[in-house]
């Protein structure tokens, strides 16, 4: 079987899948690339069919999903069960999945076999790696093996207790010279978490390949955020990067209030809702 296109068209009801090159011709062409968080089928098909170009799979689901007060407890069984409902929803959106603790800090080859479950056992795309000069060999070992990798630079929250908590990171040059590695390696794209602006702005200068920002500044070439504190479904702390477009937790909470209300004044199920 050729694997070419022929020219032939692409049936008309299918969206052109987003992918790698795709997101280093929206660098190239300023096209700003929109990025979330989704762990489950009908979020994720939501998101797909609203136009957002990455949906990730990211192992704060641990958090915002799991309710625990870090990413450390998720497993990689965990987030390939996540996975796998994602990948099937999204049509259009290319779907990126994290390498959650250890799997990302242990040996190369075990980071290299966790990705490659990703491949197989779910429809994703691509594996997103906490770090940048000190992965270096890992990334490269990934990509090697035909695995698209999205390096994850600034603040790192599986190193959350070596820094001792979430901080913003402004050491410009490690910062830098984390991307640039992260890129040399054969990264498609850089993650940047929670640095000033201008080294959002000087990361994205210093390397060719897009730049996705949550919490680093306008001058990246696309931003993320996680769903949950983007749609107001979460009862913790929101960091000051986050903007909220919806208020789901108060709406989930008045509709739950209606319901129960409807169930003690019998007012459902009424006829309607009944069977003759
Ligand atoms: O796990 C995650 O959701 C992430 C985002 C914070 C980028 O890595």
């Amino acid at each position: 079987m050729s694997h070419i296109n022929n020219g032939n068209p692409r049936p008309a009801n299918l969206p052109r899948r987003v992918t790698t090159k795709t997101l280093q011709k929206m660098r190239g062409d300023g096209i700003a690339i929109s990025m979330l968080t989704a762990y489950d089928y009908p979020t994720a098909e939501a998101l797909d069919s609203a136009g957002v170009d990455v949906l990730l799979v990211g192992d704060s689901l641990a958090m915002v999903v799991q309710g625990h007060e870090t990413t450390l407890p998720v497993t990689m069984d965990q987030m390939l069960y996540h996975a796998e409902m994602v990948g099937r929803a999204a049509k259009r959106s290319m779907v990126v999945v994290d390498l959650p603790f250890p799997e990302g800090q242990l040996e190369i080859n075990r980071s290299v076999e966790a990705s490659a479950r990703v491949l197989k056992e779910t429809k994703c795309h691509a594996v997103k790696l906490e770090g940048g000069a000190e992965q270096a060999n890992r990334i490269e070992a990934i990509v090697t093996a035909g695995i698209p990798v999205m390096a994850h630079v600034g603040l790192r929250p599986q190193s959350v207790h070596v820094e001792g908590g979430y901080r913003i990171q402004r050491q410009t040059e490690q910062l830098l010279a984390d991307a640039i590695a992260a890129e040399q390696a054969g990264a498609f794209c850089v993650l940047i978490e929670c640095v000033p602006t201008e080294i959002g702005r000087a990361i994205t200068d210093a390397v060719s390949v897009p730049t996705i920002g949550i919490g680093a500044g306008p001058h990246v070439s696309g931003q993320v955020l996680v769903t949950h504190d983007m749609i107001g479904f979460n009862s913790g702390y929101l960091p000051k990067f986050v903007k909220q477009f919806a208020d789901v937790r108060d709406a989930i909470t008045q509709a739950a209030q209606d319901y129960c209300q409807a169930i003690r004044t019998g007012q459902f199920p009424s006829k309607e809702e009944s069977f003759e």
